[in-house]
C-alpha cells in the first residue's frame, strides 16, 4: 500500500520539529518538511543515532524544500510536485506583540498565506490541518470548547481567526487544531515560555511572572501527537470540516507552571516576583482567564494531554538538564 504523503510548512519551527519527531517514530507517513530558510533545523542524523529502533528506511521518508507559503505560485508548485494527501501548516508569524505594529507582515503570514495553501490544496484535494490559538477569545470567562464565540482582543488574534474563517468559507477539507501557550525544544527555535524561564532562573536571573494568566500550557510534543491522530483519523475520507482543541491537561496560572519549573529543575521560587498582566505594558493585550477544553480531541482522537508536571520533565529530560 502507498504510504500517506505529508507536506509541512513553518517545519523550522517549535511544532514543525516536533512534528518530525513524532512522524519519525510513530509512523511510516512520507513527509515533506518545508520552511523558510534554506535548510532544514532538524538534525535527522542525530536523532537516528538516539534512536536506534527506527526502521531502517526511515531515512527517506523525510525530505526538505524550501518554501515561503507567502509565495504564491511556489506553494503550488511544490504542491503539486509532491501532490499530498495532508498540508500540516505549521508556519505563523507568532511574536503577539509584534503583531501590533507589523499589522501588514502578520497578515501577509496568518492570512493571506493560508489562502495560497486553500488555492494549492484544490490542486491534489489535500486536507488542510491549521494551527490556530486561544487568543481568538476575549479570556473573559474561559476554558472554551470548540463551540465557543471567539472575539479576539489582539491584531495576532484576529489574525489567526481570520484564517479559520478562510479555511471555513473555502469549500476544502480541513481541521483546525487550536492550542495554547506550546512549548518545549528544538534547533534555533525561539524562546517560547519555559524555555525563556530555564534560561533565566538557570542563571539565577530574577524573573516578575504574572499570576492573572490562567490556561493550560502544551508540550508541543503532545501538538504534535495530535497532528498524528488526525492524520491517522481522516485519511482517505471526504468532506472534513474539524475542530479540535488541542493542549495540555492542567488549567494554571503562569505563576503556578513557574513555581513547577523552579521545582523539577531545581532553581529557587525566590527568584520569582508575582506581578499582574497589566504591570508588563506589552503592546497585545493578553486573554487572561483562558484555556482550552480537550474532552473532544480526548474522546474522538484518544489523546490523552501531559500534565504541566509531565510535560516539564519531559522538557528537562529535552534539554539534558
Ligand atoms: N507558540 C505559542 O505559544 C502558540 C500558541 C498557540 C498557537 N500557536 C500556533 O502554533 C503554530 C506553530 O507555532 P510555533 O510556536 O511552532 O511557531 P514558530 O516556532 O515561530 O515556527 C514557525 C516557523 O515558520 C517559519 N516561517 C516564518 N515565515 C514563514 C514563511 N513565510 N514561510 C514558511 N515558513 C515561515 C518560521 O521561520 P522564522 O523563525 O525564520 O520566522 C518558523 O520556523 C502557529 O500557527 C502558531 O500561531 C502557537
Amino acid at each position: 500500500m502507498e504510504k500517506i504523503k505529508v507536506l509541512v510548512t513553518g517545519s523550522n519551527g517549535l511544532l514543525g520539529q516536533n512534528l518530525t519527531k513524532i512522524l519519525l517514530r510513530e509512523s511510516d507517513f512520507h513527509f515533506i518538511n518545508t520552511s523558510i530558510e534554506e535548510n532544514s533545523f532538524f538534525d535527522l542524523e542525530e536523532f537516528l543515532e538516539r534512536f536506534l529502533l527506527l526502521p531502517e528506511d526511515s531515512q527517506e521518508r523525510i525530505s526538505y524544500e524550501t518554501l515561503d507559503i507567502t509565495n504564491k505560485e511556489n506553494v503550488k508548485k511544490i504542491t503539486q510536485k509532491y501532490s499530498p494527501e495532508f498540508i500540516v501548516n505549521c508556519a505563523a508569524f507568532t511574536n503577539v506583540d509584534e503583531c501590533e505594529t507589523e499589522k501588514d507582515l502578520c497578515w501577509k503570514l496568518n492570512v493571506d498565506a493560508v489562502k495560497n495553501l486553500i488555492i494549492a490544496s484544490r490542486i491534489c484535494n489535500a486536507k488542510i490541518i491549521h494551527i490556530s490559538t486561544d487568543y481568538i477569545f476575549d479570556g473573559k470567562n474561559g476554558p472554551y470548547t470548540e463551540t465557543d464565540t471567539p472575539n479576539p482582543i489582539s491584531f495576532y488574534g484576529r489574525s489567526k481567526l481570520a484564517s479559520e474563517n478562510a479555511l471555513k468559507a473555502s469549500g476544502v477539507d480541513f481541521i483546525i487544531l487550536r492550542t495554547i501557550v506550546l512549548y518545549g525544544s528544538g534547533n534555533n527555535v525561539k524562546p517560547n515560555f519555559a524555555l525563556w524561564l530555564v534560561n533565566e532562573l538557570s542563571n539565577s536571573r530574577p524573573v516578575r511572572i504574572v499570576k492573572d494568566q490562567i490556561g493550560n500550557t502544551t508540550h508541543a510534543e503532545d501538538l504534535a501527537y495530535g497532528i498524528l491522530k488526525v492524520i491517522e483519523k481522516f485519511e482517505g475520507k471526504k468532506n472534513v470540516q474539524q475542530i479540535y482543541n488541542i493542549a495540555g491537561k492542567d488549567i494554571l496560572s503562569r505563576l503556578d507552571f513557574a513555581y513547577l519549573v523552579c521545582d523539577i529543575f531545581g532553581y529557587d521560587r525566590e527568584l520569582i516576583t508575582p506581578i499582574l498582566t497589566s504591570e508588563l505594558n506589552q503592546p497585545a493585550p493578553r486573554p487572561l482567564k483562558s484555556g482550552l477544553i480537550t474532552l473532544k480531541a480526548e474522546t474522538e482522537l484518544g489523546l490523552k494531554p501531559m500534565t504541566a508536571r509531565d510535560g516539564i520533565q519531559l522538557l528537562k529530560f529535552e534539554l539534558g538538564l
